[in-house]
């Protein structure tokens, strides 16, 4: 068995496993956070696994969502998912061998199944088995799709939603190239992971990630004011303009000034010029449904510029390298989440694509995904997320996300969403 994940192959027992489904919606006022559920929204797409993870000889055990899946290579070599439990007296698919394409064998008895999830054979028993295809013994399937080398999976009980709806667009662009990411792991809730990227706290925690400290002398861009945030139909794009900030804030009662000193301004101009001439070019978006924000099921997409804007500015600004990410918080269990990274770009050619895969390998993968990243879950760990919290004018969008999520979770994912925001939608998003 090929092992991708870090956590225990059962299902989460402490939280209870609860669908998507068409009930009352919860009051959304006060302090609703018990009410968004533990592993997660069902019944919508998740990316899952690099395809090329899956071999055709071993299955692969995967936990999303709370549920334990067994990938395996179908008849046509795309990637097929079951559960990862064996109907008969329930040992783990994952642990057993394809002998055949398009079928994995359990390491017990040796029944046989399809990526349709059918009991086609039994080897322990021979060709005259009698309990081969019959019926109850079906194991559950999970739909998949696999776009740009990533396997998505429709993590629900309903019939399959149009994938086109929950994974971006830019995957489904012939021209636009991925780089991603299916190793990071943040020891945290999937929603404490995914409210992260909607507050202030990029400025403070993030102040000494290399980048920053190497290449921008006045740190990171932020505001103290009430953030302003529109809806999209599948989520929400901030309407707060960055302000320029000052090189540094001065409190004068306390007589203090922050940050402390500016010495980063002596070096700044040596390495900054590096992060430009190392950025790439994000693939622009075309509509307003997947610009800048977070969407459903749980994405926050960054630095996305809108069709345009490349040539006005080709390069993304403060020296980023890739301009454009989508960090995808996929639950494992109550506590663990698996943290995609997702970065596109449009080479023009073989050539520069190969300039950005570069690129991505040497540096931006190290200096984004782990060193920054990890600043993040080093704080989340032991966050406290039952302890009554004291939101600011910066948390707007949190207690926005949190009522989408909450209506999504009881109402199921066509739930009409009421809000009193401004509403920015294009002939794809609304
Ligand atoms: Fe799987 Fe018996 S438990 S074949």
């Amino acid at each position: 068995m090929a092992d991708v994940t870090v956590q225990s192959p059962r299902r989460a027992e402490s939280v209870p496993h609860t669908s998507n489904g068409d009930g009352p919606i919860p009051s959304l006022t006060g302090d609703i956070r018990h009410l968004v559920p533990k592993l997660g929204l069902r019944n919508y797409w998740y990316p899952a696994i690099g395809a090329k993870r899956v071999g055709k000889r071993n299955p692969v055990q995967l936990t999303m969502l709370g549920d334990v899946v067994c990938l395996f290579r179908g008849t046509n070599g795309e990637v097929a998912a079951i559960q990862d439990v064996c109907p008969h007296r329930g040992a783990l698919f994952s642990e057993g061998t394809c002998h055949w394409q398009g079928t994995v064998t359990c390491p017990y008895h040796g029944w046989v199944y399809d990526e349709h999830g059918k009991n086609v054979a039994v080897l322990g028993e021979g060709p005259d088995s009698g309990v081969q295809g019959k019926v109850g013994t079906e194991a559950k399937v999970y739909p998949t799709r696999t776009l740009k080398g990533v396997v998505f999976i429709w993590m629900g009980e309903d019939n399959p939603a149009p994938i086109e709806e929950d994974v971006p667009e830019e995957f489904f662009d012939p021209d636009t190239r991925i780089f991603f990411n299916d190793t990071i792991y943040w020891k945290t809730n999937w929603e404490v992971g995914l409210e992260n990227s909607m507050d202030a706290h990029v400025n403070y925690l993030h102040r000494d990630h290399l980048q920053a400290m190497l290449g921008n002398p006045t740190f990171m861009p932020r505001g103290a004011s009430g953030s302003k945030v529109a809806f999209t139909g599948n989520g929400f794009k901030s309407l707060t303009k960055t302000p320029d900030n000052p090189p540094q804030d001065i409190y004068p009662e306390l007589g203090w000034k922050w940050p402390k000193h500016r010495l980063r301004k002596f070096w700044s101009w040596i390495f900054n010029p590096f992060f430009k001439a190392t950025s790439v070019p994000p693939s622009p978006t075309e509509s307003e449904r997947w610009t800048t924000g977070h969407r459903l099921p749980g994405m926050f997409r960054a630095g996305v510029v809108p069709v345009g804007s490349l040539e006005r500015e080709p390069r993304p600004r403060g020296g980023g390298l890739f301009g454009l990410y989508t960090r995808w918080t996929v639950p494992v269990e109550d506590w663990l989440t698996r943290v995609w990274y997702f970065h596109s770009t449009k080479p023009s050619n073989s050539i520069v694509s190969a300039w950005y895969w570069l690129l991505y390998w040497t540096n931006y993968r190290w200096l984004t995904e782990y060193n920054f990243s990890q600043q993040d879950m080093s704080v989340m760990e032991n966050l406290r997320y039952d302890w009554p919290e004291k939101l600011s004018g910066t948390d707007a969008e949190v207690v926005q996300w949190r009522r989408l999520v909450v209506t999504k979770h009881f109402g199921g994912r066509n739930a009409e969403f009421e809000h009193r925001l401004p509403v920015v939608t294009d002939s794809d998003g609304s």
